[in-house]
């Protein structure tokens, strides 16, 4: 019989609840954000703990964790300024990507340090990182302080997006075209790997051979 490890939330100290959340949530797609600094310079970093949580509008959220007492500067460029701009993470900008997550004294610009070539948004302030194949422009709908206070997630409504006609055909973003990189638990990242082909089905299968589609197939 598999054996488990039980493991009781309220026996962990934070490192270990972080340690084993981010090992157990994967893999995580990464919101490589710039925001303004107070001197109009430009600020990125990457964030995963990140999804959509809305389509009407479309919505993004992602969870900042504090810097000590205070905020990342991510955090308090968003709170400051209302905007922000999340640029998908890719296969091609990961090194610079993860070099970009270290902490940069506050105020830093990592475009600036890190020769990221940026273009312009047209709704919102912030520049997009021009390297990203995707980038959506939003504004802040709320920040929702969570747990003990360590974490808080910005929920922002995407008011743009700008998609490359590499990996867009005017209906359907390709994510295969646009490889993505993702984070895993510990120092890891991974690649799409195989892509399986199913569409949403809309009734539950009615008998067996339904439910296993490739019996169905005709034999060549
Ligand atoms: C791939 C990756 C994912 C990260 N995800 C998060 C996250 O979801 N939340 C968070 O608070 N920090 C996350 N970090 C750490 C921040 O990027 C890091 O604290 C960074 O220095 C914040 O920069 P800022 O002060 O310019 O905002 C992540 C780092 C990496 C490399």
């Amino acid at each position: 019989m598999q054996e488990y490890t039980f493991i009781d939330q309220a026996e962990l100290d934070r490192e270990a609840a972080y340690r084993l959340i981010i090992g157990c949530v994967v893999p995580r797609p990464i919101a490589w954000i710039t925001t303004l600094n107070a001197d109009g310079s430009v600020n990125a970093a990457p964030f995963s703990s990140y999804n959509y949580v809305a389509t009407d509008p479309p919505m993004l959220a992602i969870n900042i964790g504090a810097r000590g007492t205070g905020f990342k500067d991510t955090a308090r460029n968003i709170r400051d300024n209302g905007e922000f701009v999340v640029n998908v993470a890719t296969e091609a900008a990961m090194e610079v990507m993860h070099v970009s997550g270290a902490e940069y004294p506050p105020g830093a610009s990592e475009t600036s340090a890190l020769n990221i070539p940026l273009l312009p948004s047209r709704r919102v302030k912030p520049p997009r990182i021009a390297a990203s194949p995707v980038q959506m422009e939003c504004r802040l709908d709320q920040a929702i302080k969570l747990g003990r206070g360590g974490n808080t997630l910005y929920i922002g409504e995407v008011l743009a997006f700008h998609l490359s006609n590499d990996i867009y055909d005017g209906k359907y973003v390709d994510s295969v075209k646009m490889r993505p990189i993702a984070r895993l638990g510990g120092p890891y990242y991974a690649a799409l790997g195989e892509i399986f082909h199913r569409p949403l089905l809309k009734n539950p299968p009615v008998n067996e051979a339904a439910a296993a589609p490739g019996d169905q197939e005709t034999p060549a």
